[in-house]
């Protein structure tokens, strides 16, 4: 990491999400003047920890807990205003400034239909896949395990147009009470075929009386955050790009189907925030010094064995947003080396590296093995990927406790040989290694090149 704070930087996921990006945005904030989210909604929980304070954040971005930066919720994301609201409450009730944050009148809004609609979309595919269907059917139609937090309908909604309501329609009664009128109607007949029997159909004026009333509160907010990121790079401002989800979740780029509905890579910046993709010139991509997933789809490397289950119990790997525990597995460089080129990470942020402390052995995925082919490049399919076995590699293991090291130099042998394997292996460098949830339990490699690295 330089010195200096770039003009444009992004902090990005290279996993399957969880990957500590909170955790970095926050220690990077103070440099920057805005952190911008740009991509998902309330799907995402980034915990961050301050002075032993643990604070979890949705859709406020991490920025808001720096005095000095602005924290900007971008067009790309879909804002559920209760929620946001709910947010915003409790960090005002634990002392936190909210009045640095600014929501862009292009977000796009989730409504209390998205959230039915998702669940009971993922209860339909679900029950209707345990119920009769064989294996290969399970494997070809099963629920995503979405969040439930609306994000799938709210995005489709943004892509059929018509029937979206964006954060600027909240501060427009009449608008609102006309497109809510229209909508409700649609849904309801849509979600009351999908859901039968005991379906409460939504009351279009009980919503638009409820969203108005966010409208009113979230007014001072709402801006147009292109022309405010503009105005910031104009000035010569650094801006922070806040990633949520990450790249194997990405809707164009993961393990489709088994993704969210965004484009969660570095990719989706330009479109999330208006900002042009030239002027971004440092992506901080974050790998956890393991794998973990959360939801369906394909995880060539999960561990179902008690070592699995020791990692996940150190590593408290339980959702931030739902509370699910989170599947486990060793780190696949095969997903890390194609989420680096898909998103450009121009450097690498290693997170939780202590929770493998006391593994004797460490192992590592380099290569795919499908009927019998082996091959270093990753299949961004969510059905093909089911095929693949990994290649493991295995390398000594640590066992110091390396939660209270603060330099490169202090970490044991088998550690750096570790990161350093990550390094050659992805081709870009390690300039960030975690070492515990707190912003002070971070070690910086600030040389400009690898050799802080090599030992
Ligand atoms: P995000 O979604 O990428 O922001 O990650 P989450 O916050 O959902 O999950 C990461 C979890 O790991 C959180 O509970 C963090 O407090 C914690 N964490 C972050 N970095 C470290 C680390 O280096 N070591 C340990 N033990 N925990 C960490
Ligand atoms: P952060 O920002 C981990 C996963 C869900 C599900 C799939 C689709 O905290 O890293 P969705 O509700 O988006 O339609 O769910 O994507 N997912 C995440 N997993 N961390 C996240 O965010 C996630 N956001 C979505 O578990 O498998
Ligand atoms: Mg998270």
């Amino acid at each position: 990491m330089g010195q200096n704070p770039v003009h444009a930087a992004a902090v990005v996921g290279l996993q399957w999400g969880d990957e500590g990006k909170g955790k970095l945005v926050d220690l990077l904030a103070g440099k920057y003047r805005a952190v911008v989210r740009y991509n998902g909604g309330a799907n995402a929980g980034h915990s961050v920890v301050v002075g032993g304070e643990r604070y979890s954040l949705h859709l406020v971005p991490s920025g808001i807990l720096s005095p000095s930066c602005e924290a900007v919720i971008g067009n790309g994301v879909v804002v559920d205003p209760l929620r946001l609201l709910e947010e915003i409450q409790t960090l005002k009730s634990r002392g936190v400034d909210t009045k640095r944050l600014v929501i862009s009148d292009r977000a796009h809004v989730v409504m209390p239909y998205h959230k039915a609609e998702d669940a009971a979309r993922e209860e339909l595919l679900s029950t209707t896949t345990e119920s009769g269907a064989d294996d290969t059917t399970k494997k070809v139609i099963s629920a995503i395990g979405t969040t439930k937090r609306g994000i799938g309908p709210a995005y489709a909604d943004k892509i059929n147009r018509s029937t979206a309501i964006r954060i600027g329609d909240l501060v427009r009664a009449d608008v609102l009470r006309t497109k809510l009128d229209m909508i409700c109607g649609l849904k309801n007949a849509i979600l009351g075929a999908i859901v039968g029997e005991g379906f409460e159909p939504f009351d279009a004026e009980e919503i638009t009386t409820q969203m108005i009333e966010c409208g009113k509160e979230l007014a001072p907010m709402i801006k147009d955050t292109a022309y405010l990121l503009d105005d910031l790079r104009k000035e010569g401002q650094p801006i922070l790009f806040e990633g949520a989800n990450a790249t194997m979740l990405d809707v164009d780029h993961g393990t489709y189907p088994f993704v969210t509905s965004s484009n969660s890579s570095a990719l989706g910046i330009g479109p999330g925030s208006g900002v042009p993709p030239q002027c971004i010139d440092q992506i901080i991509g974050v790998v956890k010094a393991y794998s973990t997933r959360v939801g369906g789809g394909p995880m060539p490397t999960e561990l179902f064995d008690s070592i699995g289950d020791g990692i996940r119990e150190r590593g408290r790997e339980f959702g931030t947003t739902t509370g699910r525990p989170r599947r486990v597995g060793w780190l696949d460089l095969v997903a890390v080396k194609y989420s680096a080129m898909v998103s450009g990470a121009t450097e690498l942020c290693i997170t939780l590296l202590d929770v493998l402390a006391g593994e004797p052995e460490l192992k590592i995925a380099t290569a795919y093995s499908i009927d019998g082919n082996t091959s270093e490049r990753f299949i961004p399919d969510g059905h093909a990927l089911e095929h693949a076995e990994p290649v493991l590699e295995s390398m000594p293991g640590f066992s110091e406790d390396i939660t209270a090291a603060r330099t490169f130099d202090e970490l044991p042998t088998n550690a750096k040989a570790y990161i350093h394997r990550i390094e050659e292996f992805v081709g870009v460098p390690v300039r960030t290694i975690s070492v515990g949830p707190d912003r002070e339990q971070t070690i910086m490699c600030d040389t400009p090149s690898h050799a802080v690295c090599t030992n």
